[in-house]
């Protein structure tokens, strides 16, 4: 096995800690970081500030949720002596860079993140005009940047937090990574460009500083390369003044993307908490077998000899995630012939979401049985991250001048 010592890219992803886990997670989010783990120096953390942003007016029993979802990781893989697993709240850096970076961050930046506004909208019942809540993507940002990692993986739609912990970490690091006598260098390799080159390029800078546009950045690093009276020092020069990497203190990450999981809820859209169509990842096999075997099928199919259409039936949708060719096949036929019965077709796929929980039911009652093995994990896991963490933390002091 890899250890984590001998991987030197770094991933970082966390999950926010909402209650327990369902199949979706583990399709999509779980198998993919299985893999990861193999390949990266992964850190994942359960992410207990960021469940804080949106349940802050009730107390809630973190330790109980955070146990639960270490367990549900653990259950299905996730290996500690591959990656690094820690909580959020437990690296107190965490919240120290959030703060610092809030110094530098634009209001707008924030206001304009899409799923502000999509969330305040959508749990509606939640006052979600906090100063917390609005600061949630950059809280992430944090998270990502005390640990300056290559990839972050995440969901769709999580996309733009990491493209605004990109514009964060480049204005910090334009305002704050400039070495002694960079920007009179700078300066000085401007006003060779000629006047009118001069001024595009004072504008394009502008422009990108305050907007973060990629566009303004793209036709500035153009228009710098075709000075052919530049040294390539003064090059590189009004290149990194551009980005605003005289010297890179918080390197800029890439999302991602964690392949779309095709796993549906039991209604047939897609397995979500708020749909309330899910089947936990360690849910008991007595009510697995209830919530599949009450599942609604293709209305059409009414009396065991009318035929049915398996693409109108959200049983259909499982034997797609779980069956084998053969199976697909025997569903497809005996369906549209009335061949098989509803019941005969929901055993088929109820027997496989079983056993694929049997495994998981079993080491996550070993680990319940254990909650101090659990602990120990985060424990080690914490002062890893914290490592790294604290690191980080220096660097970005002392680049603002911060007495540490
Ligand atoms: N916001 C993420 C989500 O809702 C969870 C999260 C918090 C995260 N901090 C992170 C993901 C850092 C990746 C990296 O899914
Ligand atoms: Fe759905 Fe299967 Fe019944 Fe067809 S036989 S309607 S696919 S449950």
């Amino acid at each position: 096995m890899s250890s984590s010592a001998t991987k030197t890219t770094k991933v970082v992803s966390g999950m926010r800690t909402t209650g327990s886990l369902h199949l979706g997670h583990y399709h999509g989010v779980l198998k993919n970081w299985l893999k990861l783990q193999h390949e990266y120096d992964c850190f994942f953390f359960a992410a207990d500030l960021h469940a804080l942003t949106t349940h802050y007016a009730e107390r809630v029993d973190f330790e109980k949720n955070i146990m639960n979802m270490i367990i549900d990781w653990l259950a299905v893989g996730v290996n500690p002596n591959a990656c690094t697993i820690f909580v959020q709240s437990e690296v107190p850096e965490h919240a120290e860079l959030h703060l610092l970076l809030s110094m530098v961050t634009p209001l707008s930046w924030l206001e304009r993140v899409p799923t502000f506004k999509d969330q305040q909208e959508k749990l509606k019942d939640k006052d979600l005009s906090t100063y917390g809540f609005l600061g949630y993507p950059l809280l992430q940002s944090a998270d990502i940047l005390l640990y300056k990692p290559k990839y972050v993986p995440v969901g769709e739609d999580q996309v733009t937090h990491i493209e605004l912990t990109r514009e964060v970490a480049r204005r910090f690091n334009h305002l704050f990574g400039k070495e002694e006598g960079f920007v009179e260098k700078a300066e000085l390799a401007i006003s060779k460009m000629g006047k009118k080159n001069a001024r595009l390029y004072r504008s394009l800078l502008k422009n990108y500083q305050e907007t973060g546009l990629t566009e303004a950045l793209t036709q500035g690093l153009a228009l710098v390369k075709e000075q052919s009276i530049l040294s390539m020092g003064d090059i590189k020069r009004l290149e990194g003044f551009l980005e605003g990497t005289g010297k890179v203190i918080l390197p800029e990450p890439e999302a991602l993307l964690t392949p779309e999981s095709k796993m549906p809820g039991l209604d047939g859209q897609k397995m979500s908490k708020s749909y309330s169509n899910v089947i936990g990842l360690r849910e008991s096999k007595e009510s697995v077998e209830k919530k599949i075997f009450t599942m609604q099928t293709d209305p059409k199919r009414i009396r065991r000899d009318d035929p049915g259409t398996p693409e109108k039936c959200p049983v259909w949708e499982l034997h797609k995630v779980y069956s084998n060719e053969d199976t697909k096949k025997w569903v497809q036929q005996g369906c549209t012939s009335a061949g098989i019965g509803c019941v005969d077709c929901k055993r088929a796929v109820c027997e496989k979401i079983i056993k694929e929980q049997e495994p998981i039911i079993a080491k996550g009652l070993e680990l319940e049985a254990n909650p101090r093995m659990v602990k120990e994990v985060l424990r080690d896991g914490c002062a890893r991250a914290r490592e790294v963490a604290k690191e980080t933390l220096a660097e970005v002091s002392d680049a603002i001048g911060l007495i540490r």
